[in-house]
């Protein structure tokens, strides 16, 4: 079956290395450990973006762009919020960013990694009934972001989200990457290919998977038997979510990176105020006993924890809504999306693969 495209090498890329048997993710050049916690997510945009775009600025210079970008999106979209805010979170985000202009500069390409970052905390206080917040062109981008949530960002909340937007930043050639570059290809725009992108990255295989994650942590909590509660789901038919992956059959690096992040944050309120005490401390015995129910069901396949499991703690320790878990895991492959489509156009070739006719012949004979 040829539905999957499992193993078909559709590009080559200098961006990123997914190694799915040793469990390795490397970002042009460098390991994911090299840049987490070290590179700030302003600085990994310029790593992605060298060579792509003409006259690229310093890292300094690049972050203030970013920041003059948020705030002109801020102005630019803010007429459309009203009407965009009654629509679910992720579909009004990508229903703004459709309205930006459809260019391949590099000021069209920062006008895409603000909006997700501007979009998201004001669609989110409209629907609280609050007024947006505008962007300081002066902040940092993730605690820019916060503050525009929540009117203030915390250090410690900022530093956990400027890592989470690099860890995800980009990773091979994944649904929502490949969309992107089949769009790219066609020579359309920046905002077109990144709208693909978006809505690959929706569905719940991909990047909407945190969201249910949350759902999944709280069923189990409220049923107090996890390891039940996860055989029921499997003999249903049903994939737990923030587990498995495509490429990875060991543990995706990723989900290590954003746990240790979750560790740093566990002493915070925001993990403590539930029932069964530390969020994490819960999330861990589940984490344990999805794999070893996984494993019993699923012996044929190597199952394992994926970015996803972590990235659920953390942005909701962050303050955002599970609603809202994708729009943000989109702030950060933006960037990825971007670099890989201005490759694919510097290519020049059209994506256009070919289909097996397996449907019914027409009779020859009259
Ligand atoms: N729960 C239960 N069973 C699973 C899961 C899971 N999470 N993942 C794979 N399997 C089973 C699947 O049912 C199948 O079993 P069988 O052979 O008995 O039919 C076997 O493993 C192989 O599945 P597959 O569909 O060939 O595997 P895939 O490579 O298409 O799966 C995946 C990749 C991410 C779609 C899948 O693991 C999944 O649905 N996971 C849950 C959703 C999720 O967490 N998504 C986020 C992915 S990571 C973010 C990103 O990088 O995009």
């Amino acid at each position: 079956m040829a539905n999957g495209l499992d193993d078909i090498v559709a590009a080559d890329t200098v961006l990123s290395d997914v190694d799915g048997a040793g469990g390795h993710l490397t970002i042009r050049g460098h390991s994911l450990a090299e840049l987490t916690g070290h590179w700030r997510y302003g600085q990994v945009i310029r790593l992605l973006f060298d060579g792509f775009f003409d006259e690229l600025p310093g890292d300094r210079e690049l972050e203030k762009a970013i920041g003059n970008a948020r705030v002109e999106v801020f102005e630019r979209l803010r007429p459309a919020l009203d009407q965009l805010a009654p629509l679910d979170i992720y579909s009004a985000m990508r229903a703004g960013m459709a309205l930006l202009p459809d260019g391949d500069e590099l000021a069209d390409a920062l006008r895409l990694i603000a909006a997700p970052a501007v979009l998201t905390p004001a669609l989110l206080r409209l629907t609280r009934g609050e007024k947006p917040l505008p962007a300081d062109a002066r902040a940092d981008h993730a605690a820019d972001m916060l503050r525009m949530l929540g009117g203030v960002a915390s250090p410690a909340l900022a530093k956990a989200l400027d890592t989470y937007l690099v860890t995800v930043c980009d990773h091979g050639l994944n649904a929502s990457t490949f969309a992107t570059r089949v769009v790219a290809s066609t020579q359309a725009g920046l905002t077109s290919a990144i709208l693909a992108g978006l809505g690959a990255l929706k569905g719940p295989l991909h990047g909407g998977a945190p969201g249910p994650v949350i759902e999944m942590l709280d069923a189990i909590e409220a049923s107090g038997d996890a390891a039940a509660w996860l055989r029921d789901e499997i003999a249903r038919g049903e994939r737990i979510m923030g587990f498995g992956h495509r490429i990875y059959r060991v543990r995706d690096p990723r989900a290590d990176v954003l746990k240790a992040v979750v560790r740093q944050l566990g002493a915070r309120k925001e993990m403590n105020n539930r029932k069964t005490g530390s969020r994490l401390a819960f999330a861990e015995t589940v984490e344990q006993a999805a794999l070893e129910v996984l494993r019993v069901a699923k012996p044929q396949r190597s199952i394992q924890t994926n970015v996803e499991f972590f990235t659920a703690l953390l942005l909701e320790a962050a303050g955002f809504p599970k609603e809202a878990f994708s729009n943000v895991f989109a702030a950060g492959r933006v960037a990825g999306w971007i670099a890989h489509a201005r490759e694919q156009q510097a290519t020049g070739r059209l994506i256009r693969p070919q289909s097996r006719y397996v449907g019914p012949v027409p009779d020859l004979v009259a």
